[in-house]
This record gives C-alpha cells, structure tokens and sequence, in this order.
C-alpha cells in the first residue's frame, strides 16, 4: 500500500527520462521530485530528505556509486534503486554491495520500475518496523537492568542497616555519613551522578563489616595492630561485595574510605589527588561521625571537640580542601543521633 508520505527523489541527467518516471511513480501514488546533478541532489535532500532515490549510475558531477556512499552514509533511511545500463551488470552488482538496495536497468519497463520501488518501500517499512522494536526491546532491558540492580542494592542496603542496628554504637551510622557526605559533595559543586555515586558509597560503606568479629569491633580496650588490621579490612571486603551491583567509581570511594591523604593509613597504596576524590569526602563525614558518636572504648565528643580534631588533621589524614568544605556545609543541622 503507497503512502502519501513517501517521497521519491529521481536522478537522473536525461529530461525525458525523468519526466517518464514521474509521470509513471506520481500515477502510482507517490510524491515524486527530480534532479539533474549531484549538487541538485543533495540539495534537495537536505531541504527534505527523501524516503527513496532512483539513482542513475552516471550523472553530473560526481560518480552515481560516490553519490550512494555519500547518501547512505548521510541518511541511512533512504532507500536507492541505481538505474544502470542493461550491459552493466557488473556495476550493478557492485553498487548493491556498496548498500543499493536495488537496481533496475535501462531502457526502463516503467512496471518494472513501480515494482522495484514497491518492493524497496516495503523493505524500508519492514527495516523501520524492526528498528523501532529493536530499540523499543533494549529499553525494556535497560529498564528490567535498572529494576533488578534496585533490588540488589536495596538488599545490601538492608543488609548495612540490620548489621548498625544490632549494634547500639552504630545505629544510623551509614545514614548520617549519606547525610553529611552529599552535604559536602553538594558543597564542592559535584555533578548530580556523582552524588548519587556518593550517596551509594556513604549507605554501603561499611557493608563489609559483616566480615569483622564482633568481640574486636566491641572491644572496649584499646585495639591490639592485628585487631586493628582485622576491622580494617571491612573497606577492601565491603567493595568486593558491591562490586556487582554498582558502578566502579563508588566501588574505588568504599575501597578507599580509610586512607589518610598524605599516605600514611594502613596498606595504602595511593595518596593526595589519586585517593578518589569521594573517599576523601567518605573519609571526613566518617570521622565526624564516629567522634560525635559514642563508642565501646570512649563517649562522644562534642561538636566543637570533633570540628578541632578534624582541623588538626588537615592535609595529613584529610583533604584540605574536603575539609573547607565540610566546615561551610550547614553541619549543626546533621547534628548525630546519639544511641
Ligand atoms: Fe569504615
């Protein structure tokens, strides 16, 4: 069935012969235009592209096999039908490998060429038909690709909340760090995606406490290096744990999340600007957070006591600039929720 929408574009140098196929395609319903050149053509395909074009392989101006690669590569929706002379076939063949999508020869049986455009619009329709079920499918699995990883991480999520709350020193703990991470995230001007990385990597940070002894990280005492070296291995734990179901960048920002910015933490193998940048915003909200909290072996310190701690830790275990910004964020309104 023709549709009104369907233009054809017919190039071709002879008059006569254009005039011919216009006469024969409008009677069959289409909307035809005609050019004499390559310039022409293109002309008129960039004031309105056309849904076919019947190309002679010999016009002025360019080569017809240049002039398809050039539409092809402009408009992939257009389709070309080369007119070639009836002892080219060769010249045929090659334009068909070069993206024709048919040919029809000449001296032209003008049935021929209704059936040729016929059969080449069909195939157009049907192309666009797949494209658009094609696209609409990947949509479907990006969407159904989104859904599952929510579950995944909502799960962990739950996992870190039920691990804080059996634990009456660090109820909440992920939650306030969120808190107080994308407060200085926001601080520092971070693209909208990368606060949502850093809000991923503040609920998740400590997952990897699940592997930790609970006698060790209750200790009232001061901790043994090998038990400290013990609960420290929660960052590297609780990154391989995520790592499936978020991106690389809030898998490196929990990874991280305890090395001091002039190197000097435990096992650090990075320092300064090469610690990613969320880590050291990690690194400050935890600490904040873990002073103004009690803890088995001390009570929390006030905010004033915690604000000193972390300015006299600037440029050693934390960034400097982290720490500007920290301290303009509205910190007196995440005030910790003691236990
Ligand atoms: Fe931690």
């Amino acid at each position: 069935m023709v549709s009104q929408q369907e233009r054809i574009l017919i190039v071709d140098d002879e008059a006569a012969i254009r005039k011919l196929l216009c006469q024969k395609l409008s009677r069959e319903g289409y909307q035809c235009e005609d050019a004499d050149s390559a310039v022409q053509t293109l002309d008129k395909l960039r004031s309105s592209p056309a849904e076919l074009v019947i190309l002679d392989i010999k016009i002025p101006g360019k080569s017809g096999i240049e002039l398809l690669s050039e539409i092809k590569a402009d408009y992939p929706h257009t389709m070309i039908i080369m007119a070639t002379a009836i002892t080219e076939t060769s010249i045929a063949i090659q334009c068909m490998k070069q993206g024709a999508d048919d040919y029809v020869c000449k001296p032209f049986n003008l049935d021929e060429v209704a059936a040729s455009v016929a059969r080449t619009l069909d195939k157009r329709r049907l192309q666009l038909k797949i494209e658009e079920y094609q696209q609409h499918l990947e949509e479907q699995v990006d969407q159904q690709t989104m859904e599952i990883r929510k579950l995944f991480l909502g799960a962990i999520e739950a996992l870190v909340f039920a691990l804080e709350a059996k634990d009456r020193y660090t109820a909440g703990h992920s939650q306030r760090v969120t808190e107080i991470a994308v407060a200085i995230g926001s601080q520092l001007g971070l693209s909208a995606d990368d606060i949502e990385d850093l809000r991923w990597a503040g609920l998740l940070h400590d997952v990897g406490k699940i592997a930790v002894d609970q006698f060790i990280q209750n200790k009232p005492g001061k901790l043994t290096t090998s038990e400290y070296e013990h609960i420290m291995i929660h960052a590297s734990v609780g990154a391989g744990i995520v790592k499936p179901v978020v991106n690389e960048k809030v898998v490196e920002m929990i990874n991280h999340h305890h090395d001091h910015y002039d190197g000097t933490g435990l096992h650090q193998v990075v320092a300064g600007e090469d610690i990613p940048l969320g880590a050291r915003i990690l690194a400050v909200a935890d600490a904040f957070d873990a002073m103004t909290s009690d803890r088995p072996y001390r009570s929390a310190m006030s905010m004033e006591e915690a604000l000193n701690e972390i300015r006299r830790c600037t440029g050693t275990q934390f960034d400097s600039v982290v720490v500007t910004a920290f301290l303009e964020t509205s910190v007196t309104k995440i005030i910790p929720v003691k236990a």
